[in-house]
């Protein structure tokens, strides 16, 4: 072989060998995690009646794809060879199979690592067996990869997640790759060649702005988010963390506004309650399909802040064809009246169409003021069509 060629061929190898695999998010993921609901306290029987459950609300239509166990799913040792193992008590059927049950239903299979010694609930951490435990994860059919930060050390973060994304790369099967450093080392300055979405801060509380030892409330991260939104797009996503929707520290105010600003946010959007025993308004919450679509538009733009003045925020989110997504929150602690002047809104150019999302009202234009109210910490939301041709 000529020399030029083998070393493009060289070059071209290495390239390949150190890539994340591209278009499996070009819109954020979408599914259900064990955790915030059920902690350690999980199983095969879960995992099927929560898929079923999901089959059977309308929440796999609604694009709720990816049912991800998150920690404690394994066994507490490696087996002799040094292989992760489920835990048998738990997952008597093992990991293949409920990947191959989770499959036939239409849905794909998320699972939980850590990139330290340990996971954070003291299981096995990945920390050397990387390479092997990717093997293992195709092999289980696994479609998604969450990978957490606990007993790391030292280690250096953007090396380490480098090197499972190069042994996720190494064992063929395409997986997203979740990263879960809690936004300690800025991970939206550097992980979109690495991963599909990174969590840019510490854990999720089902409360408006609560600081407990390890998790704060959602209205705290979604302070954190401001400033971020360039970092996003299709197929590297800021994670603000899984949804705290329908869980008991919440109202159904709290629910729906943490529920609309994850779209805004272009969020991934996995849910986090137990979707088997949700009420009927929180189904159709999280299954609207307007609001999802604000989430998902393919523009692929996270919303930004627009503005701040007591007691409330104005939240946007530009979308594809012109149009615009538009929140306004609620922060006082008692119902207020909202009213806004459309042309305050200084991203917008010219006069759009006003569709009420949760009202499911189509408004008039942006001609006229908006006049209405919000429950404490609830939302207005809407959906902005452009009226003609943009001046
Ligand atoms: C960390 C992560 C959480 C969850 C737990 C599991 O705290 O940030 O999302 O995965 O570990 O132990």
């Amino acid at each position: 072989m000529n020399r030029m060629l083998f070393l493009l061929l060289a070059c071209l190898s290495i390239t390949a060998a150190a890539q994340k695999f591209e278009g499996l998010a070009k819109t954020p993921p979408m599914g259900w995690n064990t955790w915030n609901t059920f902690a350690g306290d999980i199983s095969e029987d879960l995992i099927k009646e929560t898929a079923e459950a999901m089959i059977e609300n309308g929440m796999l239509n609604a694009g709720y794809r990816y049912i991800v166990l998150d920690d404690c799913w394994s066994a507490k040792e490696r087996d002799a060879e040094g292989n992760l193992q489920a835990d048998p008590a738990k997952f008597p059927s093992g990991m293949k199979a409920l990947g191959d049950f989770l499959h036939e239903k239409g849905f794909k299979f998320g699972i939980y690592g850590c990139a330290g010694r340990k996971t954070c609930a003291g299981y096995p951490g990945g920390r050397g067996y990387e390479f092997a435990d990717a093997r293992m994860y195709a092999s289980w059919g696994v479609d998604y990869l969450k990978y957490d930060w606990c007993q790391t050390g030292t280690a250096n973060a953007q090396e380490t997640y480098k090197t499972m994304r190069d042994a996720l790369f190494a064992a063929g099967r395409p997986i997203v790759f979740s990263m879960c450093e809690w936004g300690q080392n800025s991970p939206w300055e550097w992980a979109a060649p690495i991963a599909h979405l990174w969590r840019t801060t510490g854990d999720i509380a089902d409360c408006w702005d609560c600081k407990r030892e390890w998790s704060m409330g959602w209205k705290t991260i979604l302070d954190m988010q401001v400033g971020k939104e360039s970092f996003a797009g299709p197929d590297g996503w800021n994670d603000p963390d899984m949804m705290e929707v329908g869980n008991e520290g919440l109202t159904f105010a709290e629910s729906r506004a943490h529920f609309s600003l994850w779209c805004i946010l272009a969020a991934p959007l996995m849910a986090g309650n137990d979707v088997r025993r949700m009420s009927s308004e929180i189904r159709d919450l999280l299954t609207d399909r307007e609001a999802i679509a604000v989430d998902q538009d393919p523009l692929g733009k996270q919303g930004f802040r627009f503005s701040r003045e007591t007691g409330r925020e104005v939240w946007a989110k530009e979308l594809s064809d012109g149009q615009w997504a538009v929140c306004v929150l609620n922060c006082q602690d008692r119902d207020a009246a909202i009213k806004i002047v459309w042309k305050d809104l200084s991203f917008l150019k010219g006069d759009y169409k006003v569709r009420d999302i949760w009202n499911k009202k189509d408004l008039g234009t942006t001609a006229q003021d908006y006049n209405g109210a919000a429950d404490k910490h609830d939302v207005v939301f809407f959906r902005l069509a452009p009226i003609g041709a943009q001046p």
